[in-house]
């Protein structure tokens, strides 16, 4: 069996009702939450679920402390970047953080730049990946007073995790994380 995301560790570790996750493919989620997710695991800490493909996360009317995108950046379209962006500004505490992963464009590397998700998902079956420059993400973030801090390549896919914070409340001496969040987000030491 693959190894669960980390997701599937946030189910567990956070309490009762405080994950929620979009996933327009229904039908990947429910074989995650009938063939991975266990049962009891899944009664207690009640995730919630919705398949909106805008990532809009004021369907759950909670301000979130944390948005997490492992891979998503990797397929997702400018517009659509924006969009996680906005909803980040929108349901989130003043304080929060945002991690995402992404892989950056360069010489070599092409940048993206159609609108369209590009890879597996609720419309596609065909794979792909994409990249993104880091000073386009940067730009982005500097619009909505966010700051992005680069933390380091997780060890599964070599993506480049991000974090992202309001620039209010961003500490001034960049932070490093706990080892067990480094873990969980498979950070390379
Ligand atoms: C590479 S996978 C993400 C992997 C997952 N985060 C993990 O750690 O294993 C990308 C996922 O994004 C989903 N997806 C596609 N379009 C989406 C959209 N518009 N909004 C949110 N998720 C979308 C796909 O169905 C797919 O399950």
């Amino acid at each position: 069996m693959r190894r669960p995301s980390c997701g599937y560790w946030l189910i567990h570790f956070l309490d009762a009702g405080c994950y929620c996750g979009i996933e327009p493919h229904t039908a990947r989620l429910k074989m995650g939450l009938e063939t991975i997710l266990e049962q009891d695991i899944r009664q207690a800490k009640r995730p919630r679920f919705d398949a909106n493909a805008t990532f809009d996360a004021s369907v759950f009317g909670e301000r979130f402390d944390f948005f997490l995108a492992y891979s998503i950046w990797t397929h997702a379209s400018k517009p659509q970047i924006r969009m996680m962006l906005d909803a980040f500004l929108r349901c989130s505490t003043d304080d929060a953080v945002f991690l995402a992963t992404f892989l950056p464009a360069s010489w070599r590397f092409q940048d993206y730049v159609e609108d369209a998700w590009r890879g597996t998902s609720h419309e596609s079956s065909v794979p792909g990946c994409i990249r993104h420059r880091l000073s386009w993400i940067k730009a982005e973030c500097a619009l909505r007073e966010l700051l992005v801090s680069p933390l380091g390549r997780d060890t599964s896919h070599d993506q480049y995790w991000l974090e992202i914070r309001r620039r209010a409340t961003a500490p001034a001496r960049k932070r490093r994380y706990p080892y067990w969040l480094r873990r969980l987000v498979d950070l390379r030491s």
